[in-house]
């Protein structure tokens, strides 16, 4: 919906993202399905080089089938505009697809019935940074330690990626000292995000990685020659 194939490559990760996404929409794998309205994806662009990680759909998301787009959703697009990048440039899902009954925790049980459509997502869209929205989907990226000492860390997490632990835009609009910090961390984004698009151009030109790329020195390193935010990525830049 939001991003158009525009090459080959662009094509076929369409069409796996599609079809991805249509599995999902139909997927009986947990209990969560009995009392969906619409199972949530994940939406946005597929070339971009960052994926968001929410935890589940709330009320809004089940009626409309689209992540983050009730009261914390508004809070996350908003924040995002401050700093400069449009949410339709960037890909948003969650950690579970279906919502819990009264926006209740996922149960672990849950989560990991629902592990390998998150796990296809990250490598297909192949994202160079992935921001955790909450606990949930922190837990996957950052195995130990609570939100509060990590939040605001960049981490390497192999294959050329790194994760960005950041606090749930509800808990941010529950605490003003959490969005305080949710605002000071998602300033880091813009600067990973021109370091990881001039990575993957250089490694398109066959040019040794730049300093500060997301994971120069990783044998596992994977370069996405397509990848883009958007098409005002000239805005962001290297200091
Ligand atoms: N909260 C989430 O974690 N995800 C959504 O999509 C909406 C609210
Ligand atoms: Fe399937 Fe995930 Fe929905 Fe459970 S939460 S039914 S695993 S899509």
């Amino acid at each position: 919906m939001l991003s158009e194939p525009t090459n080959e490559g662009h094509a076929a990760k369409h069409a796996l993202m599609q079809q991805l996404e249509a599995e999902v929409r139909v997927c009986q794998r947990c209990p969560l399905a009995q009392n969906r309205t619409l199972a949530v994806p994940g939406e946005g662009n597929y070339q971009s080089v960052v994926m968001f990680v929410g935890e589940g759909p709330g009320f809004e998301e089940d009626r409309k089938g689209r992540p983050f787009v009730g009261r914390s959703g508004k809070f996350l697009t908003e924040m995002l505009k401050r700093v400069g990048i449009q949410r339709e440039d960037v890909y948003i899902t969650n950690v579970v697809k279906c919502r819990p009954p009264e926006n209740r925790d996922p149960l672990p049980q849950e989560v990991e019935a629902c592990s390998d459509y998150l796990t296809r997502q990250v490598e297909q869209i192949n994202p160079r940074i992935i921001v955790t929205l909450g606990r949930f989907s922190m837990r996957r990226w950052f195995p130990t330690g609570s939100i509060t000492q990590l939040h605001g860390q960049v981490r390497n997490i192999g294959r050329g990626r790194v994760a960005l632990a950041m606090f749930h835009p509800a808990a941010a609009l529950r605490n003003p000292q959490w969005e305080a910090e949710f605002s000071k961390d998602i300033q880091v984004l813009p600067k990973l995000i021109a370091r990881a698009i001039n990575a993957n151009a250089a490694a398109a030109r066959g040019e040794a990685l730049p300093a500060g790329a997301p994971h120069p020195g990783d044998p596992d390193y994977q370069p996405d020659t397509n990848s883009s935010v958007s098409s005002s990525q000239s805005e962001f830049r290297i200091d």
